[in-house]
């Protein structure tokens, strides 16, 4: 052969490798509002920027037909590409071949992968299009999960690892996405569960569909198991490109900047109308995070999972920073056990990747009643508590209005090294609500009182001024001050400056024992 027809070779092979499963399987993946595997990396990547590493990669089975049947690629597309002109690792599954089934060659393409972000501290995204286990492999492709998850979990805290669910994702499959940092979804095409509508229809007599059991909302609203829901492919992996501009390549990096003309001295008046005269009135607390962070612009992770709380990222001052703010407007902005554990993971991302924290305080404390207790509430709640204790990022608390009880303690206070705590003069710091706090001291006094609503309402005020205000607190040194709401953009901004170099660590040890 001579060279040029070598080379029409490779062409032929390098063609035969992008038509995957065929044209019919590709219009019947069109038809169902997917994209195919590589326009989803077109989508992801800059333009032209994807490499793919091992196209000619095939599948080892002669089971059940399987020996004449082998596709270039075997269901997998891997490589590396950039996002905003930053590396980052890709796998994109190939539902056209063999519906995306994971055979042993398919898991050595995505292991080959994430030993390659490990190395080069990069970020991997996983775009999960699959069947499953290659069912012609049996414990073949079992083992290649388990290589795939151990791999996972190697890599937890030292680069970060995107799971994008574009079709299905069934069975054991689901243990990747769920060890990794960030799940997302599209609405009417994902699906994630542990066993399917049918098993589930033997098992416990419950009809439900697949959306309805494990569909994009599902999982964004009710389980927490993704952390972002969208209506199109096109939408989903703008979100993922989006993510890019607030988290480092790996562990070792700072959170990256982002230039804005936003000054960083603004003051906005709004600041001074959002929280009502009335301590009971709500007020939604993604106006005060609009106000003060760069341009408004707010990447909320988890919108639609226990509102009670928000988390997500932003800028301050060019700054990567991760908010995490309790939302007076939902059940008060209590603490319960899917606000806590939504918040303990978040802040555990922000701290392993250098992300300084940000909270924005308003809360009446843990929400009471027999279903939080008997769920678990102490072991979820100290969750949320042990992360911000273990945390050595930066942290930065401002109080808006409540902060009562251990949730006081538990949102980054002082105590457990919050670096600068600053309170509004809205602030109420104690160990209780007056009303709460009036019932336990005044009980017999009340009873016995000639007129008992008058009786309460005067102790109310008694309590209120010695301690619904943050001057206690701030005589203490528990707040380092006490602020204009205005001033809160500018107050951060010198706060993240000021608390660059910071270095903190923890104990030598093995690793923690989170309250799991
Ligand atoms: C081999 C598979 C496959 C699999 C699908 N295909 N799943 N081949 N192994 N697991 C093939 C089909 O034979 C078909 O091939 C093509 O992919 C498309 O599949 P369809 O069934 O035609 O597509 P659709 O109707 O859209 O249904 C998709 C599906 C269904 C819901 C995913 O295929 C399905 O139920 N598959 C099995 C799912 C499953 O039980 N997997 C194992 C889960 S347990 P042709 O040639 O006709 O195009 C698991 C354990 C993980 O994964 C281990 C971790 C610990």
């Amino acid at each position: 052969m001579t060279m040029h027809e070598k080379l029409q070779r490779l062409e032929e092979l390098r063609a035969e490798a992008e038509r995957g499963g065929g044209e019919e399987r590709l219009a019947a993946q069109h038809a169902r509002g997917k994209l195919s595997a590589r326009e989803r990396l077109d989508l992801l990547l800059d333009d032209g920027s994807f490499v793919e590493l091992d196209r000619f990669v095939t599948h080892r089975s002669t089971e059940f037909g399987l020996a004449g049947k082998k596709v270039l690629g075997d269901g997998v597309v891997t490589g590396y590409g950039t996002i905003h002109g930053r590396l980052v690792y890709v796998f994109s599954q190939d539902f056209t071949v063999f519906g995306g089934s994971l055979s042993e060659a398919h898991a050595e393409k995505i292991v080959k992968l994430q030993e390659l972000a490990l190395k080069n501290g990069a970020p991997i995204v996983g775009l999960n299009d699959s069947g499953g286990a290659r069912i012609q492999e049996g414990v073949v492709s079992l083992g290649g999960y388990a290589d795939i998850f151990l791999r996972n979990t190697l890599a937890s805290g030292v680069v970060p690892q995107i799971s994008v669910i574009l079709g299905p994702c069934a069975g054991g499959a689901v243990y990747s996405p769920a060890i990794t940092d960030f799940v997302y979804m599209v609405r009417g095409t994902s699906f994630m569960f542990v066993t399917g509508p049918n098993v589930v229809k033997t098992v416990t007599h419950e009809d439900v569909d697949m959306e309805g059991l494990g569909g994009a909302d599902v999982h964004a609203s009710k389980s927490g198991v993704a952390h972002f829901a969208f209506d199109s492919e096109p939408q989903c992996l703008a979100a993922v490109r989006e993510l890019f501009e607030y988290i480092p390549q790996n562990n070792a990096e700072p959170a990256p900047h982002r230039e804005s003309a936003d000054p960083p001295d603004r003051q906005d008046e709004k600041l001074l109308e959002i929280v009502p005269d009335n301590p009971n009135k709500p007020y939604d607390m993604h106006d005060v995070i609009g106000c003060v962070v760069d341009d408004g612009r707010f990447y909320e992770v988890h919108r639609d999972f226990a509102q009670n709380l928000i988390v997500g990222f932003a800028h301050l001052g060019g700054h990567a920073v991760g908010v995490v703010a309790n939302q007076p407007a939902v059940l008060a902005g209590v603490l319960d056990i899917d606000s806590s554990v939504k918040g303990a993971r978040f802040v555990r991302f922000c701290d392993a990747f250098n992300i300084p924290l940000v909270v924005f305080e308003d809360v009446p404390g843990f929400l009471p009643g027999v279903a939080q207790e008997h769920g678990g509430i102490i072991r979820h709640g100290a969750k949320l508590l042990y992360a911000f204790a273990e945390a050595t990022v930066p942290k930065m608390t401002v109080i808006t209005r409540k902060a009562y009880g251990g949730a006081y303690d538990v949102m980054n206070s002082k105590h457990i090294r919050g670096d600068l705590n600053l309170a509004w003069p809205t602030a109420e710091i104690a160990v209780m609500g007056p009303k709460g706090a009036v019932e336990v001291l005044f009980r017999k006094e009340i009873a016995q009182a000639d007129d008992p609503e008058a009786a309460t309402e005067a102790r109310i005020q008694e309590y209120r001024e010695a301690f619904a205000h943050p001057y206690v607190a701030a005589a203490r040194g528990y707040v380092d001050d006490v602020i204009d709401p205005r001033e809160t953009r500018p107050r951060l901004i010198s706060g993240l400056d000021m608390l660059r170099n910071k270095r903190d660590r923890n104990p030598r040890r093995k690793h923690g024992n989170l309250p799991l």
